[in-house]
Parts: structure tokens; C-alpha cells; sequence
């Protein structure tokens, strides 16, 4: 397949979703954001403007490539604003039956050599593609939070997913100037496998009163040498999405030792998510953030 990807459609404009947005106008790419919510896609967009306007203050960015980079940037009202597209990234809420339901409504807007990824943490690819028209053109590309930031990206196969589309992704993702790792199509991949396990059992620990949160994280901080505490992180991810990661790690695994912690499991119950919506660990609605146990 010679195949040239020039439009980049985005579907979810939270924090991932704009993150991507922002590193493939970078790149040049134009680029069509979509979200369910009309109020998210403006969120997004301005989240985008400023954190540009950041790059240029600290002068990683100049201010004609910022003007240039936004420009190439616009909102899809509709899936059928889509169309254009050479490749979609989903980057929505982390639940199967909303990504499968996306992909039932943007797949018949789509040109049939378009490529269709996921950004999701954890879900199977495999099954994801299975519901779509194009399996053989549908493949994982994982980024990580904050995305202007992370350097990696993880590339996750399909069992139906062809050599040309992986070849497209891998030009792609290095055109944006990330680093890739492979990773087989196993629950949560490489990263979170490994991440939010770790992450869990910082919640557990709280939860049985080994520490506090400001413990908890000092001690991974100073003591294993962790630029952020595993709460602070937690709350950074959004705790939803780790519930979800935890969620998919025990069931697809079968295994007691991915049990999600109760007290994580309250924390979403109660709409405490972390930083995007003002309070999870810490409470983020004053001047300073503090821990909420
Ligand atoms: N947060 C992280 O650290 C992180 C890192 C890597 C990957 N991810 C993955 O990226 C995806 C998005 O995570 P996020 O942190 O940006 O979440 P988020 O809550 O910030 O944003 C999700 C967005 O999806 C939108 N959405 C929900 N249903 C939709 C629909 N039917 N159509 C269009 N838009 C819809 C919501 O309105 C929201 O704006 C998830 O799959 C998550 O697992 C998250």
C-alpha cells in the first residue's frame, strides 16, 4: 500500500485527545478533532492555543510556527465531518461499548483505504477491530499523558492487522518525532501493565492505612526516585481511566492479583476523577493541591 497520510482525525478532544491534535499540527499534518460533547471540542481547542502559547514562552516553539501549527487545526461537528481523513486516532472516554459504538458511526464516512487507530490504554485491539469494516487497516497507537511531552509511543498489532498499515503507523508516529515500542495485543500492553498495578497497590496501600497520600508519594518520590508520586499520578491520569486499565487487566487476565482497590472504586463512584474534575487524591480547587486523606 503507497499511501500518504495529509488529514488526521481525532475523536475525543479530552486530554489525550488534544495532545494528539497539538503534536500532528506540529508535524504538519491538518487536522479534524471531533467530540461528542461541543463544549469538550471548544475545551480542547483553547487547551491546545494555550498550551502552544506556553511552548513559545518558553521558547521550544516559535510564535510563526504556533500561528502556522493552530491554523491547521479544525473541529469536526459531526463524524461525517470526518470523511476526509486519511487516518482517525479514537481517543474518547476508556470504555469498550463507547469506542465500538464510535467506530460504528465513523466507519461509513470513511475513504476505504483510511486507517482507523485507538488510543486506548488497555482494550483489545484484536476485538476493537473485530467490529469494524477494516480490520485488516485498524492498529493501536498508544501515546502517553502529556502527549506534547512523553516521548513515547506504543504500536499495538491487531491479529488481522497488515504489514503496510503497521508501516504507515510506525512512518506516522516517527514523522511526530516519538519513540516506538511494539507491544503484543495483551490486556494494558507494555506501559500500564507494568504502571497501573503499581498504581493500585499505592491505592490499596492508602486504603489499609499503611500512609497517607502525602506519604505515599514522598516515599515513591524520594525513595524509588519517582518524578511524581503514584496518587499524584493517579489523579493525573484521571481515575476513571485507571479503573477502567485495572478493570480490563482482571478480567482479561483472570487473575485476583489486578483487583481494582475499593477505594479507587469509591473515589470514581463519587465523581472524583483526579486533576479534571478538581479533586481525586488531591483536591485541586484551592491554590496548592491537598491530599484528600
Ligand atoms: N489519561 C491518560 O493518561 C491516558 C494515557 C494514554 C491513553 N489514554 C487513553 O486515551 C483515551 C482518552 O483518555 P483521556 O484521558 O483523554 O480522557 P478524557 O476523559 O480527558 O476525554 C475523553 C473525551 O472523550 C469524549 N467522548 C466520550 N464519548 C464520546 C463519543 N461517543 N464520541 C466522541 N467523543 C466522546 C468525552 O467528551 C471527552 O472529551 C482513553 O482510551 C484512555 O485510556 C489515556
Amino acid at each position: 500500500m503507497s499511501f500518504t497520510i495529509k488529514t488526521v482525525g481525532i475523536i475525543g478532544a479530552g486530554q489525550m485527545g488534544n495532545g494528539i491534535a497539538h503534536v500532528c499540527a506540529l508535524a504538519g499534518y491538518d487536522v479534524l478533532l471531533h467530540d461528542a460533547s461541543l463544549e469538550r471540542l471548544e475545551n480542547g481547542i483553547a487547551t491546545i492555543s494555550g498550551n502552544m502559547a506556553r511552548q513559545v514562552a518558553s521558547g521550544k516553539l516559535a510564535e510563526e510556527a504556533r500561528i502556522a501549527s493552530l491554523a491547521l487545526i479544525k473541529p469536526a461537528k459531526t463524524m461525517a465531518d470526518l470523511a476526509p481523513c486519511d487516518l482517525v486516532i479514537e481517543a474518547a472516554t476508556e470504555n469498550e461499548a463507547i469506542k465500538k459504538q464510535i467506530f460504528a458511526q465513523v466507519c461509513p464516512h470513511l475513504h476505504s483505504n483510511a486507517i482507523l487507530a485507538t488510543n486506548t490504554s488497555s482494550i483489545s485491539i484484536t476485538r476493537l477491530a473485530a467490529t469494524t469494516d477494516r480490520p485488516e487497516r485498524f492498529i493501536g497507537i498508544h501515546f502517553m499523558n502529556p502527549v506534547p511531552v512523553m516521548k513515547l509511543v506504543e504500536l499495538i498489532r491487531g491479529i488481522a492487522t497488515e504489514e503496510p498499515t503497521f508501516a504507515v503507523a510506525q512512518d506516522f508516529v516517527q514523522k511526530l518525532g516519538k519513540t516506538i515500542t511494539v507491544s503484543a495485543d495483551f490486556p494494558a500492553f507494555i506501559v500500564n501493565r507494568i504502571l497501573l498495578p503499581m498504581i493500585n497497590e499505592a491505592i490499596y496501600t492508602l486504603y489499609e492505612g499503611v500512609g497517607t497520600v502525602d506519604a505515599i508519594d514522598t516515599a515513591m518520590k524520594l525513595g524509588a526516585n519517582h518524578p511524581m508520586g503514584p496518587l499524584q499520578l493517579a489523579d493525573f491520569i484521571g481515575l476513571d481511566t485507571c479503573l477502567s486499565i485495572m478493570q480490563v487487566l482482571y478480567e482479561g487476565l483472570s487473575d485476583s492479583k489486578y483487583r481494582p482497590c475499593p477505594l479507587l472504586v469509591k473515589y470514581v463512584e463519587a465523581g472524583w476523577l483526579g486533576r479534571k474534575t478538581g479533586r481525586g487524591f488531591y483536591d485541586y480547587r484551592g491554590d496548592e493541591p491537598v491530599p484528600t486523606r
